[in-house]
């Protein structure tokens, strides 16, 4: 029988092994680290961005390192450091710091290193890479309502998105984030969907209506979950009363706008008109929660199309992402009811899936599907591809603005049928 020789390793390798180990394990569940870090635009993104992240409740000052990234691993050498913006946090069962840290002075299209601490242990080295300073070809995605099954069936929708279009600059997220708005446990799985990415690339959150929770357990009145504005740093240049999610952000060429259509929608539709007379931009972009054309059954927003369709219409917005109605819908506009400049899209990155009601307006629809929108821009060229959760084309179309009239050309033709839901 062939006999090996054991060379028994020495007690003190052994025990700094062992060490070694167990500090490892002790970083990955680590509850000093910091935890749902995510990147959001503030100011201009070719000079500026903002890293908000969580820990526990500490009187350390937090902070945040940031540097050009490197070749190797020499951060640290040149690394600028800031102090963060901190507060106290309550999250019913446990209580937590929220930490905010504001970057400017950035170079454009450059990639920028950080990493963040909660005043003890360091988080990773992210990257993010500033935009260009002026319209240069980009591509972004867009989620419908998450909201549900954020730790089981919606989570590989967003590996999915993330993996397929590893180049997004932002990532456009429609409302209903989560199904209650003040679940901590919900929160910690929409932050965990995303991972790394939600630090490393630009996130423009809209609210839904599942971010209000009620003021009291027996009042009628809502209000915006507290969650929202600590947990995400955006941009306060929206309405006043709805700061943080009324928001604008101007991106190689497109002006992307938030609206919050859950509150002050008056008060929105003369912001968004001052905001698009002049833009500098050749695109518009808009995105928030309810729809202006429903596809859902029993399901108007009346108040909203009202108030906002003759703005978007007089300005010519390109495109209008919206969700709520947990099915998919995209206009034609150059023939049928939502005919005009604007395509309008309505669309569900989660699992819940509503009954069917009025798609006259649609041009290409569809039920019982988990799906993410995957856009770019590249100078005259607008490209848009509604993507399922296994990856597939569902939908398609692009844009073409030359002199005179921008050119619509539907490119779902040849595509799968539409999937409806058969009656049972
Ligand atoms: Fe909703
Ligand atoms: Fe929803």
């Amino acid at each position: 029988m062939k006999t090996y020789c054991r060379r028994a390793l020495p007690l003190a390798v052994v025990l700094l092994m062992a060490a070694g180990v167990a500090r490892l394990l002790a970083r990955v569940d680590d509850p000093a680290l910091p935890d749902r870090i995510i990147l959001t635009p503030i100011g201009d993104p070719t000079s500026a961005a903002a890293v908000t992240w969580r820990g526990p409740l500490t009187t350390r000052p937090a902070r945040a390192q940031i540097a050009a990234a490197t070749a190797g691993p020499e951060m640290e050498k040149n690394a600028k450091e800031l102090a963060a913006t901190s507060a106290p946090f309550d999250a019913g069962a446990a209580k937590f710091s929220n930490h905010s840290v504001a970057f400017s002075g950035l170079r454009p299209e450059t990639l920028y290193a950080y990493r963040v601490t909660n005043g003890s242990a360091w988080s990773e080295w992210f990257q993010f890479r500033t935009a260009a300073a002026s319209p240069k070809p980009f591509r972004f995605l867009y989620f419908g309502d998450e909201q549900t099954e954020l730790a089981s069936r919606t989570p590989r929708v967003i590996r999915q998105a993330l993996s397929d279009t590893p180049d997004a600059r932002l990532i456009l997220h429609g409302g209903d984030l989560t199904n209650v708005a003040s679940s901590d446990s919900e929160w910690g799985q929409w932050f965990a969907m995303a991972g790394y990415a939600n630090a490393s690339i630009l996130n423009l959150p809209a609210i839904g209506n599942h971010q209000y929770e009620k003021v009291a357990p027996d009042s009628d009145q809502r209000r915006l979950t507290s969650h929202w504005r600590s947990q995400f740093t955006l941009p306060e240049n929206g309405v006043v009363g709805v700061e943080e999610s009324s928001y604008t952000l101007d991106y190689q060429g497109v002006r992307f706008v938030v609206l919050n259509s859950m509150e002050r929608i008056v008060e929105q539709a003369s912001w968004l008109d001052m905001l698009l007379t002049g833009s500098p931009c050749k695109w518009a972009v808009v995105t928030f929660h309810h729809p202006i054309y429903s596809g859902a059954r029993n399901r108007d927003n009346a108040d909203i199309r009202a108030a906002w369709k003759p703005i978007f219409d007089r300005h010519k917005v390109d495109l209008v992402l919206t969700g709520h109605d947990h099915v998919y819908g995209r206009s034609d506009p150059s023939s049928g009811p939502a005919e005009g400049h604007t395509v309008y899209v309505t669309s569900v990155s989660g699992t819940k899936q509503y009954d069917a009601g009025d798609r006259k307006w649609a041009a290409r629809f569809g039920q019982d599907l988990q799906l993410y929108q995957v856009i770019g821009i590249d100078g005259d060229r607008l490209t848009y591809e509604a993507k399922t959760a296994d990856g597939d084309v569902y939908d398609a179309f692009e844009i073409r603005k030359g002199a005179g009239r921008a050119r619509f050309t539907d490119r779902s033709r040849g595509l799968a049928p539409e999937r409806l839901r058969t009656s049972k």
